[in-house]
């Protein structure tokens, strides 16, 4: 029964989406379990170029079934697009794609909510959400009054549910300043969601049921993660994170899949650092390099085309996220795009008050004061992108992926060094597979 893991162990964007469209081959099921329209994956698939936002990657694979599950938050009229959108390319979604009846429902006040609070850290910080209602969504969730479930849309009190929101969120727009938030329309919301729900019904289904009874039955599920680890409401660099459990350990209360299923998790990890939106990124190069970093990594969002901010190797932040993930191996992406940098620099400590740790923070004051200690390797002028085998990458490339894997204390078990599939180099699990090696050198 393999129960396959791809978490992504920074700030999110690690090209998930490719290597799960990898992976899907050797599964039945691929699900999506946390999140919403706030993901972005780009996936190149025989030659052609897929972007898609929240239904899970799998669903370029013909005879692969598809599962959002009720850890999502979702936006139906996103969903009903992309679908729109995957038809219109000759993909079928029937039978294929199932919907959790659990999963609570984006609705326009969130949209609003998230534009007016995004700025409205205490201090004046600024989140830089993906604007897509996420947060709300699920404020609204675990604050319960408020909340729709996307079985909701199905039942009778669908329409006084409406007006019961409706009605409290208008008197909370009404307390801001005019012009800010305009009243909602009740009766337009209603029958907008009630078209959508029409539309998703043959898809909505007890999620959690299905894919019990499937792991029961031995099929293979393969998970995929959305945001990165850094990102994770509770384990993240909060409040700079989205609100979901992204790392590895909310598979299983975003799936309802307990983890005594999966038996492989892999960590994927860009060869550099990006993130997008605020928040600290001790390694960010706001420089040439970084400049570098981003033109040949076309390093601008999926979602929000904004241009991703971009550093070296962080590997203090990434030894954290693999372990808080428990991830067996990890993936390095994008291994191409450091290229024609003379030095590499990863960060393998960092500098607090005069003080040296590598123990990652749980304050976000202590990460924004931290000063990486950086190592210097160096860099290769080759590009990569025709390589195949790990031999033939050039020795530089071989010691930089090494040192990420004895850093981090999981062996590297794929490199990509393009966006096609076929420009990805596995190397064998068992050959490389070790206890856990903490190699960080311990706080001084
Ligand atoms: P994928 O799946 C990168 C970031 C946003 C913002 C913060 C909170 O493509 O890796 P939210 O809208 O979730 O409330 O925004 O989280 N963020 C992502 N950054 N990749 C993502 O997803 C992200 N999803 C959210 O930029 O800083
Ligand atoms: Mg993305």
């Amino acid at each position: 029964m393999p129960g396959t893991c791809v978490i992504g162990l920074q700030w999110g964007d690690e090209a998930k989406g490719k290597l799960v469209d990898i992976l899907t081959e050797n599964h039945d099921i691929v699900v999506r379990y946390a999140g919403g329209a706030n993901a972005g994956h780009t996936v190149v698939s025989a030659g052609q170029t897929w972007k898609l936002s929240i239904i899970p990657s799998g669903i370029l694979r013909d005879g692969v079934a598809c599962v959002i599950t009720g850890g999502v938050v979702l936006d139906p009229a996103k969903v009903i697009d992309e679908m729109d959108g995957l038809e219109a390319r000759g993909l079928r979604m029937e039978g294929r794609l199932r919907i959790s009846d659990r999963a609570h429902v984006v609705f326009p006040w969130h949209v609003v909510e998230d534009r007016l609070l995004d700025g409205s850290l205490s201090g004046g910080g600024v989140i830089g959400t993906t604007g897509r209602g996420i947060g709300p969504c699920y404020r609204d969730k675990v604050g319960r009054a408020l909340a729709i479930r996307l079985g909701d849309l199905y039942r009778p009190d669908f329409r006084e549910k409406v007006a019961h929101v409706v009605d409290f969120k208008n008197r909370l727009f009404a307390s801001w300043p005019a012009g800010t938030a305009a009243p909602l329309d009740a009766a337009e919301i209603h029958t907008r969601y009630a078209a959508y729900a029409e539309r998703l019904r043959p898809h909505v289904v007890d999620t959690t049921a299905f894919l019990l009874d499937a792991v029961e039955d031995g099929r293979r599920v393969l998970f995929e993660g959305a945001q990165g680890a850094l990102l994770d409401i509770d384990h993240g660099t909060f409040p700079f994170v989205t609100s979901s459990n992204s790392s590895g350990v909310g598979v299983a209360s975003g799936s309802g899949v307990p983890s005594r299923w999966v038996n492989r998790v892999i960590g994927v990890l860009k060869a550099y650092s990006t993130r997008v939106g605020g928040g600290p990124m001790p390694t960010e190069q706001d420089n040439p390099t970084g400049v570098h970093i981003r033109e040949r990594g076309r390093e601008y969002g999926t979602v929000t085309k904004r241009p991703r901010r971009c550093g070296w190797f962080d590997a203090v932040a990434a030894r954290y996220s693999a372990r808080l993930s428990g991830v067996d191996e990890l993936a390095i992406m994008l291994l191409d795009v450091l290229g024609g940098l003379d030095e590499l620099r990863i960060c393998t400590a960092y500098e607090i008050d005069g003080r040296r740790t590598t123990q990652f923070p749980s304050q976000i004051g202590d990460l924004e004061r931290a000063v990486p200690v950086y190592e210097t390797l160096s860099g290769w002028d080759e590009e990569l992108d025709t390589v195949r085998r790990e031999g033939d990458l050039p020795p530089a490339a071989r010691r930089y992926v090494d040192r990420i894997a004895e850093l981090v204390g999981r062996p590297v078990t794929i490199v990509s060094i393009g966006p096609d599939r076929a420009q990805t180099i596995i190397r064998a699990p068992e050959a490389t597979r070790r206890p856990w090696h903490p190699s960080l050198p311990t706080n001084a």
